[in-house]
């Protein structure tokens, strides 16, 4: 699996480590920066990321900012994005399980470095379980284009 990585200042000292751990795990993982702690905008990278996955088909994103939310509502705003703002093992597997989620974020302020790993573990070792959860999914994305919830 290939994963594409992103964070602002406020994440970015976790890039490294999350990186590492998940090339550990046997994935390939794209940086996407930031490339220093200056400060920048959020949303700018949930952007990068979410149009980096879109293109890249079967791939996965992770976006890391300081509380996780922000840059996640960012890259939800990305018809096709599915991004899941998590903070342990449980919300990581049951987000691709039933979901589909195709972008884990989470907050640096937030988790520490051992739920990072539990996390990763969990999202990056778990396949959409599909059945009743298509169904679901699929109005998700119907409405990401514009059509109701119906
Ligand atoms: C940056 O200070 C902080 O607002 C940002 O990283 C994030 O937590 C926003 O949701």
């Amino acid at each position: 699996m290939r994963y594409y990585i992103a964070t602002d200042h406020a994440g970015y000292a976790l890039k490294e480590f999350t990186k590492a751990y998940v090339e550990e795990l046997g994935h390939e993982i794209i940086d996407l920066g930031p490339d220093s702690a200056d400060r920048v905008d959020y949303p700018d990278f949930a952007k990068k990321c979410a149009e980096a996955v879109l293109a890249d088909k079967g791939s996965h994103g992770i976006l890391i900012c300081g509380t996780g939310i922000g840059i996640s509502m960012a890259a939800n705003k990305v018809a096709g994005i599915r991004a899941a703002l998590c903070h342990d093992a449980f919300t990581a597997q049951a987000t691709r399980a039933h979901n589909d989620a195709n972008i884990l974020c989470f907050g640096e302020r937030v988790v520490g470095k051992g739920v990072v790993e539990s996390m990763l573990d969990a999202f990056c070792g778990t396949e959409f379980e599909g059945g009743r959860h298509a169904g679901r999914v699929q109005k998700i994305e119907n409405c990401s284009f514009g059509a109701d919830l119906g």
